[in-house]
């Protein structure tokens, strides 16, 4: 039986609501809001809401922010780049957890982890001011064994595994190059788990990619948003949501009994 710890046996579906405020933003006006969107993600299972607040606020605005921080009981997530703009929103309100991500104006969304191991002092200054006022800190990293050592040695609290090149190559069809990615996940999972780092893991996901990774003991969160918001349009929200966590809770089930036999 592999070595984890008790919490590994339930698996957090963290929901990010961000393309909700996309298609609101898209008219301008209040609708579709995504505060309503957080509310039903709760009802539906969700054990956590993830907001990105972008410094170009392309979706998530700064009153979505004030909002979803005051009238949402469940943990607010709240990603973000690793700037003093974004330091000062986050010390303002103080979320449950901040995590940090690179950003750039042009991409059209997170496309690779944060270099961590390369990153200037500043990055470690913010995880320090965000961990002084009770938040905790989350890095979006790749895969990758340099960067796990790295976030620890900066002092983070969780690394969030990125799975977008898994989603990408599964979704392709490439049986062997998913099978590495997997392994990739899987073995970053083990390092950061084994240096006391708490395992979350995303991007991407949806309902043919989620099982093999919400399989793996050592994660326990995953945070996903545009697949659930995309298919809400076909079945509604709660629907999305609720196949989700039964996918996620069947694979971690499985697995558990996998290990234990
Ligand atoms: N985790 C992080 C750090 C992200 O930046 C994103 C995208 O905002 C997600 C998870 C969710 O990814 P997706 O919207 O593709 O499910």
């Amino acid at each position: 039986m592999a070595n984890i710890n008790e919490n590994t046996r339930y698996l957090r579906l963290g929901v990010n609501i961000d393309h909700v405020a996309t298609i609101r933003n898209a008219r301008g006006c209040a609708h579709p809001d995504p505060v309503r969107a957080a509310h039903m993600a709760v009802k539906a299972g969700a054990d956590g809401i993830t907001a990105h607040l972008r410094e170009d606020r392309r979706h998530i605005s700064d009153r979505d922010i004030e909002r979803l921080n005051s009238e949402i009981s469940t943990p607010l997530n709240l990603e973000m780049a690793a700037t003093e703009e974004m330091l000062a929103i986050a010390l303002e309100h103080v979320p449950h957890a901040s995590c940090l991500v690179p950003e750039r104006r042009q991409e059209l969304t997170t496309e690779g982890g944060l270099d961590v191991a390369g990153a200037s002092p500043g990055l470690a200054s913010v995880v320090d001011r965000l961990r002084s006022a009770g938040i905790r800190v989350s890095l979006f990293i790749d895969p990758d064994a340099i960067q796990i050592k790295a976030a620890q040695a900066i002092g983070a609290d969780i690394v969030e595994l990125h799975t977008g090149a898994y989603c990408e190559v599964a979704l392709e069809g490439d049986a062997k190059k998913t099978a590495t990615e997997l392994d990739r996940i899987a073995e970053a999972a083990q390092q950061a788990a084994a240096g006391n780092l708490e395992v979350h893991a995303g991007h991407g996901l949806t309902f043919d990619t989620v099982s093999p990774v919400a399989a793996l003991p050592q994660i326990v969160e995953l945070n996903i948003g545009h697949f659930l918001i995309g298919e809400a349009i076909f079945g509604g929200l709660d629907s999305s949501i609720r196949r989700m966590r039964s996918l996620m809770d069947k694979a971690r089930t499985a697995a558990s009994g996998v290990q234990s036999a």
